[in-house]
């Protein structure tokens, strides 16, 4: 085909995608670069003076929103975003489910691909979303400033290529998330000063909005008309920083149609749980009379533990025709600790196609995940010793607590530069004992950790088999595992110990996930195929988790020639 038809075709591309159902367009141009379309946009990271919960206070936002700008492109599409800070604090954006095939520099996790962007700088994010569609999401990748700084991203099939379901009426996303009234910097400051638990959110919300049942909330409500009769394609995002969500709209089924951005076979259900991280489309018919029907959001509470806000988000599905004072009719979620709607929901989900799961395994990692109390070292045990027996809350893999090092990993491994990491992390646990029920529980006498910026390093094309198991020191949770870089099948999960007789596994059609929710006192067991060199961050979703140091760091070695290796860093990389 000539150049000038290429440019014509992407051209209409662009074209197709404006007019596509939209939600807070912020597409600034559409470009061409060698036939392959390229979508350009701006972001600003800048300070917002809002008003919720009858409480003022700056947030850190791009380009002044909250949720933030929806990134929207086409399946191969390049995007290339132009991130200038002008807050004082750090940031890095991050671009959620993208696998970032050769593009490992842009992927954004802080002191892991790059040094943050820091005050006045800027930075261009620019990769491909080669071979990926649906559902994702951006986030700042530093601190807890992903509370405030997310938004979603939107990757359609390519043209004339249909949805393997009959296609919706409308689309719409819905982002979960959590807010506080304090400022959240200076609550994570706190909190980790502390050596104790993190402050329960003031309220949850849905596309920021926190809905009536909060404090002076009435009027902050999102409304989605829906015309009778009609079905919906609902992109669920949970972009929470700490609490897994319950999220269920009143007399209406959910069917889900992809997982982390990829299709699933159809399952219907009543509810779904999503953990900060994981991404859910499904399908909605307004198939009730007209009224006003509540979209709800809970935290789904698998830590006993844990302090959580029990107050729900309510969002309003609104019928047109519906009497505008008509109530919400109520919608009904599972009690705040049923495991068995979160195992049904996993249960249901399964790759629309059959996989090619590989069946022989050139690395088997078996990795705990899980809580500890170290012992406390400071000189002012009450002011930040407020864990158990007054020990300082952490959490690890293998029993390793994860420390951030001070310039990026990737660099440091790109430029030959040893000593900000090392390459010894564990295989497996140094022990292996009841790790549910017999994990150790003298805090803080056998609950530490061992600190460490530990890597594990993988030859090109290594097909990996992990299990993750989940811990019962301090209390067993839920955790959603995260993975830059890659997906991988979930090949099986289950609870109690995992067992390498009894454990059923599914190499037939496992969902290809990047977040995987490991059942609270359970495990799950991932493979994937280390296709991709660079530096790849592997951690649990939840915030606080990450801040005690629940990650691990994966580097994948070059393979052959250039489509096998890292290409060398952009030249506007920030600077430590
Ligand atoms: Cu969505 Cu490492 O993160």
């Amino acid at each position: 085909m000539k150049m000038a038809n290429l440019l014509v075709i992407s051209f209409m591309l662009c074209l197709g995608m404006l007019s596509t159902t939209i939600y807070n367009v912020k597409l600034i141009a559409c470009a061409s670069s060698n036939g392959v379309p390229t979508r350009l946009y701006d972001f600003k990271v800048q300070t917002k003076r809002v008003t919720k919960l009858c409480n003022t206070k700056d947030i850190v936002t791009i380009n002044g929103k909250f949720p933030g700008p929806v990134v929207y492109a086409q399946e191969d599409d390049r995007i290339i975003v132009k991130v200038t800070n002008k807050t004082p604090f750090n940031i890095t954006i991050h671009w959620h489910g993208i696998r970032q095939q050769l593009s490992c520099w842009y992927d954004g996790p802080s002191y892991i691909t790059q040094c943050p962007i820091q005050s006045g700088q800027s930075f261009t994010y620019n990769f491909t979303v080669a071979k990926q569609k649906g559902t994702f999401f951006w986030h700042a990748h530093v601190s807890w400033l992903r509370g405030t700084v997310y938004g979603a991203m939107v990757v359609y099939p390519k043209a004339n290529v249909h949805y393997p379901f009959k296609n919706p009426y409308q689309e719409h996303i819905i982002l979960l998330g959590e807010y506080w009234i304090k400022d959240l910097q200076e609550i994570e400051h706190s909190t980790l000063a502390s050596g104790g638990a993190p402050p329960r959110a003031d309220a949850f919300t849905i596309n920021g909005h926190p809905g009536p049942n909060y404090n002076c909330s009435t009027n902050d409500v999102y409304q989605l008309d829906v015309v009778p009769r009609k079905t919906y394609l609902l992109r669920l995002i949970n972009a929470g920083l700490n609490t897994e969500n319950f999220f269920a709209i009143a007399n209406h089924k959910l069917t889900i149609v992809e997982a982390d951005a990829e299709y699933t076979k159809p399952f219907t259900t009543d509810t779904v749980m999503l953990g900060p991280g994981q991404t859910l489309n499904v399908l909605v018919t307004a198939d009730q009379p007209v009224g006003k029907y509540s979209m709800a959001v809970a935290p789904y509470k698998s830590g006993r533990i844990v302090h959580y806000q029990n107050v729900s988000a309510i969002a309003c599905l609104n019928y047109l025709g519906a009497a505008s004072n008509s109530l919400y009719l109520p919608a009904k979620l599972p009690k705040l600790d049923d495991k068995l709607a979160v195992k049904t929901v996993m249960d249901g989900l399964r790759s629309l196609n059959q996989m090619d799961v590989f069946k022989e395994i050139d690395k088997n990692l078996f990795i705990t995940i899980g809580l500890n109390v170290q012992k406390c070292h400071s000189k002012t045990p009450k002011k930040n010793c407020q864990a158990m027996n007054n020990g300082v809350l952490a959490a690890s893999m293998n029993n390793i607590s994860f420390v951030n090092p001070n310039i990026s990993i990737l660099e440091a491994y790109y430029k030959n530069k040893k000593g900000s990491y090392t390459e010894d992390f564990p295989d497996r646990p140094s022990k292996f004992y009841n790790f549910v029920n017999g994990a150790p529980n003298n805090i803080p006498h056998d609950t530490q950790s061992l600190n460490g910026t530990r890597t594990k390093v993988l030859e090109y094309g290594s097909k990996v088999q992990l299990i993750f198991q989940d811990t019962g020191t301090v209390n067993i949770e839920n955790h959603p595992m995260h993975f830059h870089g890659h997906s991988f099948y979930v090949v099986g999960y289950g609870t109690g110990n995992y067992n390498p007789q009894t454990a059923k596994f599914n190499l037939v059609d496992p969902p290809y996930m990047s977040t995987i929710g490991v059942p609270v006192g359970g495990w799950a067991a991932i493979r994937f195929v280390a296709n991709n060199p660079g530096v790849w961050y592997m951690h649990c979703h939840i915030d606080i988790h990450q801040s005690w140091g629940l990650g691990m760091v994966f580097i994948v070695y070059n393979g052959k020639g250039e489509s096998e290796s890292l290409p060398s860093p952009p030249a506007d990389l920030p600077q430590c």
